[in-house]
């Protein structure tokens, strides 16, 4: 058992980072060398994974400490390019972490294949055609994939809905597949091309789209969380971590920004794991929606205790086997950093790294200011570019914060002082 609390995991170098996860973790020589030169990521692999590839995009690949999700410590590797991300979504970890951190549940791992048909004269009576071959529209769907269905997964029921739309009323019917560990799009669009001859000849109408729906409402992940009132600066901070959310609730101009903070964190996880970025935030900010009213991903209240209490929800379309979380070499070896052997395992983390990230965010906004924190980074970075190097960056970094002056010009001149002093 890994403890995912490192004191001064921040302040190691980038070497001692890697090294102190790779020992825990297990990795070998190759995965070290993998993630700790991806600037170089093989060419052969790039070059398979999409068309007309001429090298690579690297994003900085980062570990969140102090996540102990389902009573399990957890290691959790973040792809971003945004300071401040891993630092607020490891503080806000650290505060759960006494009160037993997350804890999460699923909705299951269907997803949802839509077939459209259109030129139909007859809809209710071809829907209810469909339902009467449900039977053998899934046994040619599950004949598609034995492996899914040999691993307990597989089509397991139809739905078929009339839309009257301006044109043509159209026929829609939904395929719900169990895909497993598997994010499922693969499957899902080859089953619901492969039935889609059947849907013709029972509704005698033309198909035309067969494809997955990425509001994957048959998946969804959850996560709680318990944050002591003290831990987060006291009960007006709280009670405006409360206002905030409620902010977010009823304005989507301010529930877009408050989302978009939750997908800083979720976003990063599902990128480092291989899985699909787009399909993920595409569903969560349609799920986002279904009251009719864009709405916050989180729910924030205060327990009879007087503990702030967080709870996310949202669709969570990821995989562990299949596409990049097994060809891109890294995404393996993050797997293996997470110890995550399920695609429930992943969704589980992901939503607890979402709620940290947006605790974090609305913890500095009820306090201090955002500006605050990122400013601390932006003088590190500053601080770096200038030259500065081990404590002294700190202590620049200190100065300059001080000072209340983070510009690029005024740290080269506290570096240089320093650097002549030493
Ligand atoms: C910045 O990337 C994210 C935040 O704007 C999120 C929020 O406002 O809740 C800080």
């Amino acid at each position: 058992m890994i403890s995912s609390r490192i004191s001064g995991f921040y302040r190691m170098s980038l070497e001692e980072r890697l090294n102190l996860v790779a020992k825990e973790r297990k990795l070998n020589e190759e995965e070290k060398h993998l993630i700790m030169n991806s600037i170089s990521f093989p060419k052969d692999i790039s070059n398979s994974m999409i068309e007309n590839n001429i090298g690579v995009m690297p994003i900085p690949l980062g570990i969140a400490t102090n996540f102990k999700v389902n009573g399990k410590d957890k290691f959790i590797p973040m792809a971003t390019e945004e300071a401040s991300v891993i630092a607020a979504a490891s503080n806000m970890a650290s505060k759960a972490y006494h009160l037993g951190g997350f804890f999460t549940s699923q909705s299951g791992s269907i997803m949802t294949g839509q077939i459209q048909v259109l030129d139909i004269t007859d809809p209710y009576a071809a829907a209810t055609r469909i339902y009467e071959n449900k039977s053998a529209i899934l046994e040619l769907c599950n004949s598609k994939d034995p492996t899914l269905v040999s691993l307990g997964g597989g089509a397991i029921d139809i739905e078929v809905r009339v839309l009257k739309t301006i044109n043509q009323p159209m026929l829609i019917m939904h395929l719900f597949v169990d895909t497993q560990d598997a994010m499922g799009a693969n499957a899902v669009n080859t089953m619901a091309e492969a039935v889609a001859p059947l849907i013709e000849r029972i509704t005698s109408g033309r198909v035309v789209l067969k494809i997955i729906s990425n509001l994957a409402d048959r998946r969804l992940v959850r996560a709680r969380a318990v944050f002591s009132t003290a831990d987060l600066g006291g009960e007006d901070v709280v009670k405006d971590i409360i206002n905030a959310y409620e902010f977010a609730n009823y304005d989507p101009y301010r529930a877009t920004t408050h989302n978009k903070g939750i997908m800083n964190g979720i976003s990063a996880v599902v990128l480092a794991t291989g899985n699909d970025t787009r399909a993920v935030e595409a569903g969560a900010h349609a799920y986002a929606s279904t009251s009719g009213r864009y709405r916050s991903l989180t729910k924030w209240e205060m327990d009879q205790e007087g503990n702030l209490v967080g709870s996310i929800e949202l669709p969570m379309a990821v995989g562990v086997i299949g596409g990049a979380t097994k060809s891109h070499p890294i995404a393996c070896a993050v797997l293996k950093i997470m110890d995550i052997q399920t695609a429930e395992d992943l969704a589980s983390c992901i939503a607890a790294v979402g709620l940290a990230q947006n605790l974090g965010a609305l913890r500095a906004l009820a306090a201090e200011g955002i500006q605050k924190g990122h400013m601390a980074l932006h003088a590190r970075n500053l601080a770096i570019m200038a030259g500065a190097e081990g404590g002294d960056v700190d202590k620049i970094t200190e100065q300059a914060i001080d000072e209340k002056d983070v510009r690029f010009d005024r740290i080269m001149e506290i570096t240089q002082q320093l650097l002549k002093k030493n």
